[in-house]
């Protein structure tokens, strides 16, 4: 039996950058800044005009967007965990803070600010994520996490069984 095992790279967000989008009421990109560019791996005028969803997870649950979107309309703010694809079909983490944007008393667009995530809340939020899609789907899929240091030894494994 042949085995097929892909590497997905996860990019760090920094702690001390804002990364900002805002979107129509439809959910199409209408500004990003250059962190939130650079942390997706796109230039901004890639993403500017695309539906947010360009950079949709496929580990995300469909259940997250259902409830951000059910209350972004009722024009509450709506806070979670975000696991995001970037172009290069990595990832990255974000808790992100979704808001309406209001001006002269009108609300005029959606926007979306975000922050880093700790190691320990990325694996409960996964496990979490993970147990949503199955109930939603009706399948499980098998997540394997690798410490950096433990990556020599796989190498090394791979290269032996060759
Ligand atoms: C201001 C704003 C920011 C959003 N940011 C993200 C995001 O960072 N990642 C994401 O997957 N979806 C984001 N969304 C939700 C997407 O529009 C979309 O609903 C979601 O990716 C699910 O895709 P789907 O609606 O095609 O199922 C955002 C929506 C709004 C209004």
């Amino acid at each position: 039996m042949e085995t097929t095992f892909d590497m997905f790279i996860e990019t760090e967000v920094p702690e001390d950058e804002l990364i900002v989008s805002r979107t129509d009421f439809s959910g199409k990109i209408t500004y990003v800044n250059e962190t939130f560019a650079e942390i997706s791996g796109y230039r901004p005028e890639e993403l500017i005009g695309k539906p947010h969803n360009v950079i949709r997870h496929p580990d995300m649950p469909k259940s997250a967007f259902a409830d951000m979107w059910a209350m972004l309309k009722r024009g509450e703010v709506w806070e979670g965990y975000v696991k995001n694809l970037r172009k290069d079909k990595g990832y990255y983490w974000v808790y992100a803070r979704m808001s309406t944007v209001i001006k002269d008393g009108k609300p005029v667009e959606y926007k979306s600010v975000r922050e880093p995530v700790s190691r320990e809340k990325k694996i409960e939020m996964q496990n979490l994520y993970d147990k949503m899609r199955a109930e939603e789907e009706g399948h499980t899929r098998v997540v394997l996490y690798v410490k950096n240091d433990a990556l020599e030894t796989l190498e090394k494994m791979e290269v032996d069984s060759q």
